[in-house]
C-alpha cells in the first residue's frame, strides 16, 4: 500500500470543506460482495468513490438530492457546476433525456464507453433526477460507462448515478485507488479498489444541438475519430453561458508550477517525459516508447507523485516535454495547458 499523500488547503478551501469532520470510510472490494455494499450505501444516501475506464468518480444517487449535496459539499464544487449523470443503458438514457437521431447514433457507436453526451432534459420523465445535480439547466450530461465495476453497481443498484470525477475541486484529478484513499478517507462512506483506470482522462463531452456536434471536452474519443465515422463537427462555442470546469481555463493544478514545451529540465526542476527519461534527470516517463495511450494513462498518477516529490525535495517545478498534439494527445495537452494556467 502506498503512503499518504500531502495536499495542501487554504484557510478559506478548509472552511469550505469542514476538513475537521471525519467519518469512517469502507474500503470495498470490486467483486460482487463489494459492489453489493456499495449499492447499498448509495440507495441509502451515501456516497462511494468508484473506478471507471477514465478516471475514478464520486457516486451518489442521482434523484436524491441530500446526496447529491453531499457531493457538492465533499469535493468544495459550486453548486453552478452540474454533474454527469451516469446509467446502465439506453433505457435509462431516454428515459432522463429527449431522443434525437443523433444522440441515438452516438449511443450505439460509443456505449458503454468514455462518452458524455449533454442532451435536452426530459420534462415529464418518471425518473426524476434531482436538480441540484443539473444546477437548474435544462441539459444534461449523460454517460454509459464500459467500466465492469461500475456496469455491476448500475444494475445492482437500478438508479442513475451522479459521479464527477473523485478529487477536490480545481485539484488534480485521480486516477488510482490510493489517491482517492489519501484523499477522501475519513469523509465518504466508501472507496471501492478498482486497481488503476485505463484511459485515465475523463470523458470526451459532446453536445448536441440542432443536429450537429460540438466537443466541450477532448478525451479518448477524438475529433479524427468522430470524422472518420462521417459526423461533421461545429466549430468550438464560445459560450460564456455553460460554466463548466473542463472548460474553465485553471483546473486540475498540482501544488507544483509547471512548465510545459520543455526539452531539457533546469537545475531544480523534476521532468515529465515524454519518451525514456534522459540519464541525469530525476522525474518520471509518461510513456517510454511514445505511446500517447500509455502517456494518458499514466498522466495524473504521475502529476500526483511528481508533485509530492517536489515538495519532499522542495524543486521549483515540474517540467514537461513535448506532448504531440493527436490523438489522446489533444486531451493531456489540454488538461496540462489548464493545470499550468
Ligand atoms: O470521465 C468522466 O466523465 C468522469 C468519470 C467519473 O465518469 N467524470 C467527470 O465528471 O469528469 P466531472 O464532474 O469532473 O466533469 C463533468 C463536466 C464538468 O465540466 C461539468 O461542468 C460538465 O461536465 N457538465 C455537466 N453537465 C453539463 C451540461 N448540462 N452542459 C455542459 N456541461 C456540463
Ligand atoms: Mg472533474
Amino acid at each position: 500500500m502506498k503512503h499518504f499523500k500531502l495536499i495542501y488547503f487554504s484557510k478559506k478551501e478548509k472552511v469550505q470543506l469542514n476538513i475537521s469532520k471525519i467519518k469512517k470510510t469502507e474500503i470495498l472490494s470490486n467483486d460482487d460482495v463489494g459492489v453489493k455494499r456499495a449499492s447499498d450505501i448509495i440507495k441509502a444516501g451515501g456516497l462511494v468513490a468508484l473506478p471507471t475506464e477514465t478516471v475514478y468518480g464520486l457516486g451518489a444517487d442521482a434523484t436524491n438530492p441530500k446526496a447529491i449535496d453531499l457531493i457538492y459539499k465533499t469535493k468544495g464544487r459550486p453548486s453552478i457546476n452540474p454533474l454527469i449523470i451516469h446509467v446502465f443503458d439506453n433505457n435509462y438514457v431516454f428515459e432522463i433525456a429527449d431522443k434525437n437521431k443523433l444522440a441515438e447514433d452516438l449511443s450505439s457507436k460509443f456505449w458503454p464507453g468514455p462518452l458524455t453526451l449533454i442532451l435536452n432534459k426530459k420534462n415529464n420523465s418518471k425518473l426524476k433526477i434531482a436538480k441540484n445535480a443539473l444546477a437548474d439547466l435544462s441539459t444534461i450530461a449523460v454517460r454509459v460507462p464500459a467500466h465492469p465495476v461500475f456496469r455491476n453497481l448500475l444494475k445492482k443498484c437500478n438508479l442513475p448515478i451522479a459521479c464527477p470525477s473523485a478529487n477536490f475541486s480545481g485539484k488534480l484529478t485521480t486516477t488510482r485507488f490510493e489517491d482517492v484513499l489519501s484523499s477522501f478517507s475519513g469523509r465518504i462512506d466508501a472507496i471501492i479498489d478498482g486497481g488503476p483506470c485505463p484511459i485515465g482522462v475523463e470523458s470526451t463531452i459532446i453536445k448536441i444541438k440542432n443536429q450537429k456536434i460540438s466537443i466541450l471536452r477532448p478525451g479518448k474519443i477524438t475529433e479524427e475519430g468522430l470524422k472518420a465515422c462521417n459526423y461533421s463537427l461545429q466549430k468550438k462555442e464560445n459560450n460564456k453561458n455553460i460554466i463548466a470546469p473542463g472548460q474553465l481555463t485553471s483546473h486540475y493544478r498540482p501544488n507544483t508550477p509547471l512548465r510545459l514545451n520543455v526539452k531539457k529540465p533546469k537545475k531544480n526542476e523534476l521532468l515529465l517525459s515524454f519518451g525514456p527519461l534522459p540519464k541525469g534527470t530525476t522525474g518520471i516517463s509518461l510513456s517510454e516508447v511514445f505511446d500517447l495511450n500509455e502517456a494518458a494513462m499514466n498522466l495524473y498518477s504521475s502529476l500526483a507523485d511528481l508533485d509530492e516529490l517536489a515538495l519532499i525535495n522542495n524543486n521549483d517545478a515540474i517540467a514537461i516535454n513535448t506532448i504531440p498534439n493527436s490523438g489522446i494527445g489533444i486531451a493531456i495537452n489540454d488538461r496540462l495547458k489548464r493545470a499550468c494556467s
